[in-house]
């Protein structure tokens, strides 16, 4: 051992065999295909969001008067801030992807049944947590469309029965969008968030390796079982590198713009939120508030506790994958509700 290596050992006593022992599990092999290895990615990106939104930080204003032209200095003052911002604006999007992915697969190959319907429920959550930072980064901006996308988020929650007056006036600040609202936003957007996705995040990979994942019959030419150490590293580090260079690009290709400052008296022609809530914002058009607000609820809720609606269809129906069924229409549903607003 070198010198500089036995000093070390002396000052830092971990035992690195019995680390890489604890740490390096075989992995099932069908892991090698990338859609079965996806829960990597909204790690990846959600540490790029975390090193992007404390750099942005050290030049945005969380103050309704100065917020927008922050944001303007960051997009064309700053030496590369329209780079930070289009990389943290499009890792967001690919975080909301990725995760919505990853869901889609445990769910399709039946991933949440017993044991793992903890890890399906804590799933849930981050999911939850990933569009509620979107929402509240899409807020800070304090253009036109996101001051009014907030303000109508606001009174979505004003309609949730029993609880939302007092969640919309603790969202608000007060009885209406005000001043105190975007601090409100700020504080939940950079740290309770971020700190929800982390605690939640970890949890779940404790879970995770608490259960192993789901073992599934290797393809041909597959090994049953492969190393975390490099093997799974490796193929999680090539997906960051490839993640990498499409952030770039996209932030190049298509950078992050920026809209007319927010007038809280003109009320723009077209209110419309980020892409990933379309779904819900066509289903709320074509329903009332309260019932739109109650639905999108009632959807969540089903999702949470999907392992337990599993356990009674496949006893209805032993033979038949009804919650493939039902995955699937939800999806297709989701697909056309968000294509619809997109195209309108
Ligand atoms: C920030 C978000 C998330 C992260 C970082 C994450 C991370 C992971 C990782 C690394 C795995 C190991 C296998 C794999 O890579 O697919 C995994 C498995 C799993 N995840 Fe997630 N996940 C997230 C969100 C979700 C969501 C939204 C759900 C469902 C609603 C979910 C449910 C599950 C389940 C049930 C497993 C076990 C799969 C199996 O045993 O095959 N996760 N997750």
């Amino acid at each position: 051992m070198s010198a500089i290596g036995a000093w070390l050992k002396t000052r830092f006593p971990i035992d690195v065999d019995r680390l890489r022992a604890v740490t390096d599990e075989p992995i099932p092999g069908h892991l090698k295909r990338w859609w079965f290895a996806l829960g990597g990615t909204p790690a990846y990106l959600f540490a790029v969001q975390i090193v992007t939104g404390i750099l942005l930080l050290f030049y945005y204003v969380p103050e309704p008067g100065r917020a927008y032209d922050s944001v303007a200095e960051i997009t064309s003052g700053v030496r590369f801030g329209w780079w930070l911002r289009s990389i943290h604006k499009w890792a967001a999007t690919g975080m909301i992807v990725a995760v919505c992915l990853h869901t889609i697969r445990v769910f399709f190959t039946g991933a949440y049944r017993k044991p793992r319907e903890l890890t399906w429920v804590v799933g849930c959550m981050l999911l939850f947590a990933t569009l509620t930072a979107g929402l509240t980064g899409y807020s800070l901006v304090y253009e036109q469309l996101s001051y009014w996308g907030t303000t109508v988020t606001s009174n979505l929650v004003a309609a949730v029965p029993v609880l939302g007056g007092t969640l919309a006036r603790f969202l608000r600040g007060g009885a209406e969008v005000g001043p105190a609202t975007l601090t409100r936003f700020f504080v939940l957007h950079v740290a309770i968030v971020p700190g929800a996705i982390a605690t939640l995040a970890m949890l779940h990979l404790a879970l995770v390796r608490a259960h192993g994942v789901t073992e599934l019959e290797p393809r041909r030419g597959e090994p049953r079982t492969f190393p975390l150490i490099p093997d799974h590293v490796l193929t999680e580090l090539s997906i960051a590198l490839v993640l990498m260079i499409a952030l770039n690009v996209l932030a190049i290709l298509l950078p992050a713009e920026l809209g007319e400052r927010a007038s809280p008296t003109a009320t723009p022609e077209h209110i419309r939120p980020e892409w990933y809530f379309y779904f819900a914002f066509r289903w709320l058009k074509l329903t009332s508030l309260r019932m739109g607000v109650l639905g999108v609820g009632v959807a969540a809720a089903i999702m949470v506790v999907w392992p337990a609606i599993d356990v009674v269809l496949r006893r209805l129906s032993p033979r038949r994958e009804l919650s493939v069924l039902f995955g699937a229409a939800a999806v297709l549903a989701v697909v056309a509700l968000t294509l619809w607003e997109a195209l309108a």
